[in-house]
C-alpha cells in the first residue's frame, strides 16, 4: 500500500517511514520542515495547521498522488511548551481537522496518534485501560486537544463512515528523537547534563512513566494500520495504549543512563510543572488481543541501544524556524 504520513520529518514518523519501506510499503511524508534523518522517502512540505493537502501538485517538491491511507503524526509535541503557548495546542486540533478532512474527501482510513496524556493524574498502582480517559481530567492544553482529536475522529466515523484508529503513545525513544534543541526529551537532555559533568533536574521524585522503545511503538502502530486498512472490526473505531506495560521512575532512569555511559549522575529535584503527569503505566490488554502487540524491548536493554545510537548520530539539525 501507499501510506501518507503527516509529521514524517519527526521521531516516530521517520521510524514509521523506514519501517514500511522495509516491509515493501510506499510512503509520502508530510511535514512543514525537510527530513533531517533520511531521503528514502519524499516528503510535501506544508503547514498542515493552515492548509488542507491536495493530492495534486507539487508541495515543496513532492507530489501527493493517491494513497491508500493516512497516519496523522503532525504536532506541536512538547507538552510543556503548550502550557506556555495554548494556542499552539489549537493548532494541533486544525491539524487533525485537516487530516480528517483529506481521509474523509479522499476516502482512505486514517490512524491517528494520541497520547497517554490525556489520561491526567491518575492514582498511581493500577496499569491504565483506554476507557480511564476522561475529559474533564485534561491535565493540559496539550492532553484537552488530544482528547478533542479522538472525539472528531468519532464523529466523522459516525457521520461519514469514516475508518480509524487511535493510538495512544507513551515515552517513545531510541532513534531520531535526539535532535535536543527542538524536541527536549528527558532521555537526551538527562544524557546531555550528565556528560557534560551538569546536574540533572528531575521534576518529581516519584515521578513514574512507562517508556516506550521505538521499535515496539512502531510494530504496534504498522500493525494497528495494516488491520485497519484490511477493515478489521477489532480495529476500526477502537483506541489502543502503545507502551511497554511497566512504570519507571525518571530518577531512576537517570541512574540508568548514567550507568550505561560509566559516569556519575548528580540528581537535583524538583516539583512537578503544572500540567504534568507523575504517574502512568499503560494497560496493553487491548492492544495484545487486537493487534498482537507483544513489546519486546525493557528500558534496561532498550536505553543502551539508545545511547549507542545517540553516540553514532549525533544530531546536529538547525534549530526549528530556521530552515
Ligand atoms: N514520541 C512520544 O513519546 C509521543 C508520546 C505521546 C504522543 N505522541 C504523539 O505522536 C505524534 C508524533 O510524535 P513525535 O514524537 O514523532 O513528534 P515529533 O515532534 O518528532 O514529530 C512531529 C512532526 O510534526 C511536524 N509538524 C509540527 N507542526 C506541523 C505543521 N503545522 N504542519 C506540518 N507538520 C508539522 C514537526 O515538524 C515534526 O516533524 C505526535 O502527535 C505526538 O503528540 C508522541
Amino acid at each position: 500500500m501507499r501510506v501518507l504520513i503527516t509529521g514524517s520529518s519527526g521521531q516516530i514518523g521517520t521510524n514509521l517511514a523506514q519501517a514500511l519501506i522495509e516491509q515493501g510499503h510506499g510512503v509520502i511524508g508530510l511535514d512543514n520542515r525537510p527530513n533531517p534523518w533520511t531521503d528514502a522517502f519524499p516528503t510535501c512540505i506544508l503547514d498542515l495547521a493552515q492548509t488542507l493537502p491536495a493530492r495534486r501538485g507539487a508541495l515543496g517538491g513532492a507530489e501527493l498522488g493517491a494513497v491508500d491511507a493516512l497516519v496523522h503524526l503532525a504536532a506541536h509535541a512538547k507538552v510543556h511548551a503548550l502550557v506556555e503557548r495554548p494556542l499552539g495546542a489549537l493548532e494541533n486540533h486544525q491539524m487533525v481537522t485537516n487530516a480528517l478532512e483529506f481521509a474523509r474527501v479522499n476516502n482512505v482510513p486514517i490512524v491517528l496518534a494520541s497520547s497517554r496524556e490525556v489520561y491526567g493524574n491518575l492514582a498511581a498502582g493500577q496499569p491504565v485501560p483506554e476507557g480511564a480517559a476522561d475529559f474533564r481530567r485534561a491535565p493540559s492544553p496539550y492532553a484537552a486537544m488530544k482528547l478533542a482529536g479522538e472525539s472528531l475522529a468519532a464523529a466523522y466515523r459516525r457521520c461519514y463512515g469514516l475508518p480509524f484508529a487511535v493510538i495512544r503513545f507513551s515515552n517513545v525513544y531510541g532513534r531520531h528523537d535526539n535532535d535536543m534543541q527542538r524536541l527536549e526529551r528527558a532521555i537526551w537532555i538527562f544524557r546531555q547534563n550528565i556528560l557534560e559533568g551538569r546536574p540533572v533536574t528531575v521534576f518529581g521524585e516519584s515521578k513514574t512513566l512507562d517508556f516506550t522503545y521505538v521499535d515496539d511503538a512502531v510494530a504496534g502502530l504498522a500493525s494497528c494500520l495494516t488491520r485497519l486498512v484490511a477493515g478489521d472490526p477489532g480495529v476500526v473505531g477502537e483506541t489502543f495504549n502503545l507502551a511497554y506495560g511497566q512504570g519507571h521512575r525518571l530518577v531512576d532512569l537517570v541512574r540508568l543512563i548514567a550507568d550505561t555511559l560509566a559516569r556519575r549522575a548528580e540528581i537535583r529535584l524538583e516539583a512537578a510543572r503544572p500540567g504534568e503527569v507523575t504517574w502512568y503505566v499503560a494497560d496493553l490488554t487491548k492492544a495484545r488481543r487486537a493487534l498482537d502487540y507483544r513489546p519486546q524491548v525493557a528500558v534496561d536493554e532498550g536505553i543502551p541501544r539508545a545511547m549507542r545510537w545517540a553516540a553514532e548520530h549525533p544530531a546536529g539539525h538547525p534549530p526549528v524556524g530556521s530552515q
